[in-house]
Parts: structure tokens; sequence; C-alpha cells
């Protein structure tokens, strides 16, 4: 009880902090649930980026991890871009460093680079394309044919684009995050096994998804039953899909708004333990302590904020 009344007297000071500050408070759908319901926009890694771009609040608390701050930060050097715990990172993003990139590029010096959002400012500037889960076959698509690309740090949503563009002359960074390659092909299968209706809803940056696609393919998963999507995406398919049971393949924070939007449906984790320790970082008393001390505020030297801009803003208009 008095758990419950300290929390919402903590809700209630975000609220009139927010006001005082004209800040926003923009979250990611592997936040904790007490996030996600005081969140004002709820979404995937895109929408929250353009969400970022659109608003006209003064100050944006990011609830999500540090390369997201960054990117919000870079798009809006006027604005106070606060991120409530400096240790929120991103494994993924840890893949790849500026010089291994450095390297990369000089062993393809034809090749353009298609930069997954979920890397550092130094590698977003220099990169010719960011993307996120949602658009990255969109942004592959808009390049032409013939032109080898670089695409990094996620080796599974990697090949999840070059299997649906078809694309050739795509190199692929041997990155991973280590809570979607935690989600393994046999955990999948074992959930299917007792609920054979459900309908499979697969992040593509998961260890499972080359193995979903595959079996698809082979008509072994039936393809009107199988969606490989980013988070977002998930959320609006389960909406609109007849469908009442699902088993979702991604880190577990997104169940509680898939059943807080769908009360009559069943989601099902392809493995409970997907769990993001980085997203779980932020908490309603950092939030707060973040408003009233201006904490952590994130910022991007100029020469390399132009530069990935470029990079992000073409990500932003496609898809
Ligand atoms: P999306 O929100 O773009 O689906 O990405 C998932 C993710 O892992 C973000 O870190
Ligand atoms: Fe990074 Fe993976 Fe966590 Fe997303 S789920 S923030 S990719 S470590």
């Amino acid at each position: 009880m008095t758990n419950t009344i300290t929390k919402s007297r903590i809700v209630e000071e975000i609220q009139e902090w927010k006001e005082k500050r004209n800040a926003i408070l923009l979250a990611h759908n592997y936040q904790i649930p007490e996030i996600q319901d005081i969140a004002d926009v709820l979404g995937d890694s895109l929408a929250l980026a353009r969400a970022a771009v659109d608003t006209t609040a003064d100050v944006i608390v990011f609830c999500g991890v540090h390369f997201m701050a960054e990117t919000a930060a870079i798009l809006n050097p006027e604005k106070t871009v606060l991120l409530p715990d400096l240790e929120a990172g991103c494994s993924l993003a840890d893949s790849i460093t500026a010089d291994q990139l450095r390297e990369w590029k000089a062993e393809h010096p034809d090749a353009v680079v298609v930069a997954y959002v979920n890397t550092s400012a130094e590698v977003k500037a220099l990169s010719d394309y960011c993307c996120t889960s949602s658009n990255a076959v969109d942004i592959v698509r808009s390049i032409p044919e013939d032109q080898e690309i670089l695409f990094l740090p996620d080796m599974y949503l990697g090949s999840f684009v070059e299997r649906v563009t078809g694309r050739k002359n795509m190199h692929i960074w041997m990155g991973e995050c280590h809570v979607h390659a935690g989600i393994r092909p046999y955990q999948v299968e074992s959930v299917l096994s007792k609920h054979p209706d459900a309908e499979l809803l697969v992040h593509p940056e998961c260890g499972c998804s080359t193995s979903s696609m595959y079996l698809m393919s082979e008509g072994v998963l039936p393809k009107e039953k199988t969606h490989i999507l980013s988070t977002g995406k998930m959320v609006t398919h389960s909406k609109d899909s007849q469908t009442d049971e699902f088993i979702i393949a991604t880190e577990v924070g997104i169940i509680h708004q898939l059943q807080k939007q769908n009360p009559e449906k069943r989601f099902l984790a392809a493995n409970p333990d997907a769990v993001c320790p980085f997203m779980k970082m932020i908490t309603l008393e950092k939030v707060l302590a973040a408003l009233k001390e201006n904490k952590h505020v994130i910022t991007v030297p100029t020469h390399t904020a132009e530069k990935a801009k470029r990079a992000i803003e073409r990500m932003i208009s496609i898809g």
C-alpha cells in the first residue's frame, strides 16, 4: 500500500515537473510497465526518433538507451535531451567502434554504409544511411541495386534484409544484441508445439529470425501466421489481427502494452528470460531526478553531429 502511494506521488511529481519544464517523455516499448504507462509517446526506435523531431517541448526525457537519446540530441541540438541513467547502454551498439568501421570501409572503398540506429554517434557520422528494424528493407531497396553495401552491426537483421531484398552485394558485420541472440529456434519450436494455432511475431534481431524465415520458405511455419516485425509493427499487427493468441519473440517488456491494448488476447514470450538489463535501468525515481536535477544531459560534438545527422535524416524520411 505504502509502495503504491509512493509510486503515485512520484508520478504526480513527474507530471508537475514536466509542466514546469515543458518536457516530453519518450519511452521505448521495452521499458518497465510504470514508465510505459506514463509516457507521452511509447514506440519503437523509428517512432521515437520521429517524435523527437516533431515535438515542441523544450526538454526531451528519453526513457530508452544511450544511442536513442544521442539520436534525439543530434536531431535537436537546441533542445535539452535527458537520459535518466547514463549506464543504459546497448550491447549491439558496442559491437562496432568508429575505428573498426574506418578499417572496414578501407577494405571496401566503393561501398555505401547502412548503419542500424543501434550505433554510436561516431559510427553514424561515418555512415551514409541509418535504418531501424522497421525500415531497414525500404532503406536498402532505395539504394541502386548494383551498389555494394556495408550493413552493420546486427548480423540477424542483415541476413533478414538480404533474404527479403535478394541483394547479393551486401557485406554484413557480425554483431548481435545479446538479448535477441538468446532467443533460440528450439525455444520458439517448444512454445509453438504447445500453441499450434498461435501467430508467431519475431523481431529481426533475434537468433531465431533466420531459421523462422527458412522454415517459412520450406512451408514448415505457415506464412500467414509468421511475421518478422519491428516492435512498433508488432503493436499494430496484434491489434489488427483476428488471431487471439501470439508468441512474441523479442524483449519481453513489450508484452505489457500488447496485453494492455488487447486484454482479450493472449501473449506468450518465446523466451521469458529475454530481458534487456539496459532498458530496465530507467525507473520512475530516476525520471523524476532527471527532470528536477537536469541530468544526464546528452550532447554530441557539432562536427560528429552534423555528419551523423545526414544519415539519420535519410532514416527518418524513408519507410
Ligand atoms: P525497434 O524498437 O526498432 O523494433 O528495435 C528494438 C531494439 O532492440 C531497440 O533497442
Ligand atoms: Fe540493445 Fe538489445 Fe537492449 Fe535493444 S534489447 S537496447 S539492441 S541490448
